[in-house]
């Protein structure tokens, strides 16, 4: 039996990155996927990789900032599919800036996106799985929610928020049997880690010694293996938990 067996499955930000590689995985476990991004040749064509290899997907159009949109996808798929099993809010944006230049401007778009988009699905998705008897919300913070880091006001601000949101919402519905987990990943190998070296002055690679004792950044499976497993009906005993993804970075010591 696949670990994920007809589930239906809610992937923001799915056309690249990590909300890819969980849309194939969870598809490849028996999900049927439900992958949404602003990006939409992307999110298509992570759909026909999935159909391609006899999974089951469909993309739409979605801003997770616009409460329309959410009204608009999470009724298209509760009509199609009938309910919705899990929901990974995984939408977001990175900005590293010096306190003193980021603007307001950035503040509001960052906060669009990574909080208000993440308290959109909550919202318009933990009640609708209440009423269905259960369900599975994963959340994507960061280590930048967990952790202080020059440059990370806007980002580690968002990313706070969704960790605590998370512990909110598991408290109001765990007895609706609705679990809601945070995950905080260190630099995973994406578009955004690749910025995030940029930015530093440095290489991928070189990040990988900084940041783990195992020598390495995570890659999008790394996550994606949390992902599943949250989603799944092995973590049934497992709510209102923040998951750090870091190969020990921020609890190992590298004395030499
Ligand atoms: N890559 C990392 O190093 C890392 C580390 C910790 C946490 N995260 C978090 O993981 C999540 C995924 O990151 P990633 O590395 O895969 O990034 P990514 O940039 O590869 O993917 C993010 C996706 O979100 C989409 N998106 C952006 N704005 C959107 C909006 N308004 N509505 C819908 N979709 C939108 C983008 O089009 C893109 O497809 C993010 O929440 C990120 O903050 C990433």
């Amino acid at each position: 039996m696949s670990r994920v067996q007809d589930k239906v499955v809610l992937i923001t930000g799915a056309a690249t990155g990590i909300g890819a590689a969980a849309a194939v995985r969870l598809a490849d476990e028996g999900a049927t996927v439900i992958v949404t991004d602003v990006n939409e040749s992307g999110g298509k064509a992570v759909v026909e990789q999935i159909t391609a290899a006899g999974g089951t997907a469909e993309f739409l159009a979605h801003d997770v900032a616009h409460e329309d949109e959410w009204i608009r996808v999470t009724g298209h798929v509760r009509e199609v599919y009938g309910r919705i099993d899990v929901l990974v809010n995984n939408a977001g944006i990175y900005l590293i800036a010096p306190l003193a230049e980021t603007t307001l401007e950035d503040w509001n778009r960052l906060m669009a996106i990574n909080v208000t988009g993440t308290f959109l699905g909550l919202k318009h998705v933990a009640p609708g799985m209440a009423e269905a008897g259960g369900g599975a919300i994963i959340n994507l913070s960061s280590i930048a929610g967990l952790m202080g880091t020059a440059g990370h006001t806007l980002y580690g601000a968002s990313k706070g928020a969704v960790r605590t949101m998370s512990k909110d919402v598991a408290a109001e519905y765990a007895a609706a049997n609705v679990r809601v987990n945070s995950l905080h990943p260190t630099y995973v190998n994406t578009s955004m880690a690749a910025y995030g070296a940029q930015t530093a002055g440095v290489s991928l690679d070189d990040l990988g010694p900084a940041l783990s004792p195992l020598g390495r950044i995570a890659e999008t499976g790394d996550v994606v293996n949390f992902i599943l497993f949250l989603a799944s009906d092995e973590a049934s005993y497992l709510t209102g938990s923040e998951y750090t993804i870091d190969g020990g970075g921020s609890t190992l010591l590298s004395l030499g």
